[in-house]
């Protein structure tokens, strides 16, 4: 059953070699996001994972701007809140942020200062982990709320990358691994 779903996942992930930028080999889930019972199945593998992984949840957080496609249903699921970490210059109020290097580029990420209470569970989620830089960085804000991460989670993992080391001792979990 969870293979047919993850099969259903991995058929809608398509490639583009050289987007967005000569040598990177991008992983578009835009086939995912269109395909009602593979996003469903999407979800279904998330929930599943989260629900026996971890029986006491706070939020889900999710990344700008992949992560909001995927950590949204999967809190609703859950019938948990979503915490969004955003670009730079987007969030109003207190924030706080960190600068962090991209595969290709460099950006800043920040948090709503008040987004989450100490000692709050959070499980952070997003679309894909390719070097790490973007995951860290919020595990990173995150860590300066003081909120207990359980987990960084996502869909896809570009394993030649080796992103899954710069969370040093953070769990970390991946339903799809690309070489
Ligand atoms: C992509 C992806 C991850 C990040 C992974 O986002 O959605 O958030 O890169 O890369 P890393 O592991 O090397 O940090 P991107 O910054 O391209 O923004 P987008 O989601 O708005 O397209
Ligand atoms: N974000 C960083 N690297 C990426 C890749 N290769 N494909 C899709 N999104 C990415």
């Amino acid at each position: 059953m969870s293979e047919e779903r993850l099969r259903r996942v991995r058929d809608r992930v398509r490639s583009f070699p050289d987007f967005p930028e000569p040598g990177v080999l991008f992983r578009d889930i835009s086939p995912l996001l269109k395909d009602p019972v593979a996003f469903g199945a999407l979800i279904d593998l998330l929930e599943d994972h989260v629900r026996a992984s971890f029986p006491q949840i706070d939020f889900i957080a999710g990344l700008d701007s992949r992560g909001f496609l995927i950590g949204p249903p999967l809190a609703q699921r859950l019938g948990i809140g979503f915490v969004p970490v955003r670009k730079k210059g987007k969030l109003p109020g207190p924030t706080e942020s960190v600068t962090y290097n991209l595969e290709y580029g460099k950006a800043e990420l920040e948090i709503q200062s008040d987004a989450v209470e100490p000692g709050q569970k959070v499980v952070i989620v997003d679309d894909l982990l390719a070097t790490g830089g973007t995951m860290r960085a919020a595990c990173e804000l995150l860590r300066r709320l003081e909120a207990e991460i359980l987990e960084c989670l996502v869909v896809i993992e570009l394993k030649a990358l080796k992103g899954s080391e710069k969370l040093s001792s953070i769990p970390f979990h991946a339903l799809l691994q690309y070489d």
